[in-house]
């Protein structure tokens, strides 16, 4: 056959084919699929709760500034996830806020993950009934609310990876357990910590939680707790110990 000839055939060949056949790997199945449209739509749920927090804890009559401060603590060694929460983030924005955007942030790359030959297709979001009370201003319940969604957002997290497993998707699996379920199993405890503090401050209306935002603002923003709810801190920590202990040795080696 001529050159033309082999080249017009290739052409009409992968012409007639679905592309998307191609990309796509056996491992991703189609419950594999429907699990991860599931989790978007749970994180695109949770940043529209969460959105509505923010703009609740923005209101005059609530003005919580210090909660206004909290950020999630970057880690030096959570490799992509821990940059990527120090890029998007602003120095403004809320807890709540935060929350918001690292729910969007999540569903945008399960959603670019889908393109691996699967579709996207979106589902309504049901509207918050969430409601921020400012007279008197009553913080428990909201932040009861935000934990139980944490928490739904990390049972849903562990069903995908372990389908992720049992179908073989391990390439799904290995991001999963790298990009989400560290920082978001950090993020349960952090807010079951926060709904202690808020619940043990509350005992004295209004009093109490003004000295929790208080506390929140005087540490420029990071939950005073929150060092200690990463384990990868704890591995900073003695590797610094490590290396302090190493330098001493060396020096009393020079003596
Ligand atoms: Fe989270």
């Amino acid at each position: 056959m001529a050159p033309t000839e082999d080249a017009a055939r290739i052409i009409s060949e992968v012409s007639a084919k679905n592309i998307d056949d191609c990309v796509r790997v056996s491992s991703f199945t189609h419950e594999l699929e429907e699990s991860i449209r599931g989790h978007i739509h749970e994180e695109l749920t949770s940043w529209l709760f969460f959105r509505k927090l923010a703009a609740d804890c923005s209101r005059a009559n609530i003005a919580l500034h210090g909660f206004a401060l909290y950020v999630y603590l970057p880690s030096n060694t959570s490799g992509l996830a821990g940059q990527h929460r120090v890029d998007v983030f602003a120095d403004d924005d809320s807890l709540w806020e935060r929350s918001a955007i690292e729910s969007l942030a999540d569903a945008h790359w399960l959603e670019k993950y889908l393109q691996r030959g699967g579709r996207c297709k979106p589902t309504d979001i049901e509207a918050p009934k969430i409601e921020f009370s400012d007279n008197p201003v009553e913080p428990v319940g909201p932040v009861r609310e935000a934990l139980a969604v944490e928490k739904r957002i990390l049972e849903d997290l562990e069903r995908l990876m372990a389908l992720a497993n049992k179908v073989g998707n391990y390439s799904l699996a290995a991001m999963l357990d790298k990009r989400f379920l560290c920082k978001q199993t950090r993020h349960v405890k952090d807010l079951a910590d926060l709904l202690q503090q808020v619940v043990r401050v509350s005992k004295q209306p209004g009093l109490g939680i003004f000295h929790l935002d208080r506390e929140l603002r005087c540490h420029d923003g990071c939950l005073p707790w929150g060092k200690s709810n990463d384990p990868e801190m704890i591995d900073c920590a003695l590797q610094s110990i490590c290396t302090t202990l190493g330098k001493e040795e060396k020096l009393l080696g020079n003596c």
